[in-house]
């Protein structure tokens, strides 16, 4: 039998909202989480990176236990210089995301649009050779338009030094809606030689029993929007059953006030801080009442914001 401790739950990096402040807050808040990831870091015209991005990643701004800074995939020139910036930074350990379907990104052929052409993943994955003290993982999905694309890109895969493969059951063209086929990411498991996560629409602690069950011989499972939604996640599968009502009505609002402290303590102006909090209720706690999240999304000052949140808070008791 696996032991429990061998499936490890990560946290998917999904940008605009799992930045620093989140990251930090939510793995000193909840357990369960064995790795973070950061929103993609990616090159500026000129080879420059994104003063943002060198803060988010950069070490003294981040204290959760593991963190996996992520590079967008696309010329070896850019992973080079990628690579050589985050072990500058002392890092020993980065992600490549092959998955970002974003037309912008895409149709340059990189992220997803890269995953239709396994010459440039084969080119790609040699600059690894370069940083033997790097370990590396590859983030991807199924396929831009086919999931056989996933399978023709193994033989690269397999020979390249990675840690790990998190494969997304999705298609870049469908973006992050439509079903997932996990009957393709069985096929592409059958033929991996590296430790695989499943990522896709894990929801619940039975969607994560489910993707172990289906598929014994997956490292574990990434979650984005599930953890979103439901910080408590991670925690409640390690636990093996879900918080009691009222502890989750009072740690998810613990959590929710120290996020809106940190970012109130960061951001300059309400407007902005009120966009960063309405942002995270397009994930956060799904089920409260859709009048409830509407009146969240269209507050215009901060006294409005807070007394929706009490609102929330308070169906949240009844609903117990
Ligand atoms: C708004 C948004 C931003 C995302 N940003 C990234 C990113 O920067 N890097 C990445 O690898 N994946 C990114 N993702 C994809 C997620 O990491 C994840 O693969 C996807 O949402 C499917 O998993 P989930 O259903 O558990 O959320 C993003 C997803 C969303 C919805």
């Amino acid at each position: 039998m696996e032991k429990e401790q061998d499936f490890e739950i990560h946290f998917a990096p999904v940008q605009g909202q799992t930045d620093a402040v989140y990251r930090n807050l939510h793995a000193s808040m909840f357990q369960g989480v064995k790795a973070y990831y950061t929103p993609f870091i990616r090159l500026e015209q000129g080879n420059t990176f994104r003063p943002k991005d060198l803060r988010d990643c950069a070490p003294e701004h981040n204290t959760v236990p593991r963190l996996v800074p992520q590079v967008l995939g696309g010329e070896p020139e850019e992973l080079r210089l990628a690579l050589g910036m985050l072990q500058g930074m002392g890092y020993r350990e980065a992600d490549i995301n092959m998955g970002c379907p974003f037309p912008m990104i895409a149709r340059r052929g990189k992220g997803a649009g890269l995953l239709s052409e396994p010459e440039r993943v084969q080119a790609l994955l040699e600059v690894l050779k370069e940083f033997p003290e790097m370990r590396c993982s590859v983030k991807m999905r199924l396929g831009w338009q086919d999931a056989g694309e996933c399978l023709a890109l193994l033989p690269a895969l397999n020979a390249a030094p990675l840690s790990a493969v998190v494969l997304h059951a999705r298609l870049g063209v469908q973006g992050y809606k439509g079903e997932t086929d996990p009957e393709a990411f069985g096929a592409f498991l059958q033929g991996c030689a590296h430790p695989l996560y499943y990522n896709g629409d894990v929801r619940t602690t039975e969607d994560i029993r489910a993707a172990r069950e289906r598929f014994p011989g997956i490292r574990g499972v990434m979650i984005g929007r599930g953890l979103l939604a439901n910080p408590a996640l991670a925690e409640e599968f390690e636990a093996g059953q879900s918080l009691a009502p009222e502890e989750r009505q009072r740690r998810f609002r613990d959590f929710h006030d120290s996020l809106l402290a940190a970012y109130a303590d960061r951001l300059q102006g309400d407007a902005h801080l009120l966009k960063k909090m309405q942002g995270f209720w397009e994930e956060f706690m799904p089920w409260t009442d859709r009048k409830l999240l509407k009146r969240i999304h269209k507050c215009s000052k901060m006294s409005a914001y807070r007394e929706a949140v009490n609102a929330v808070f308070a169906a949240e008791r009844e609903r117990e």
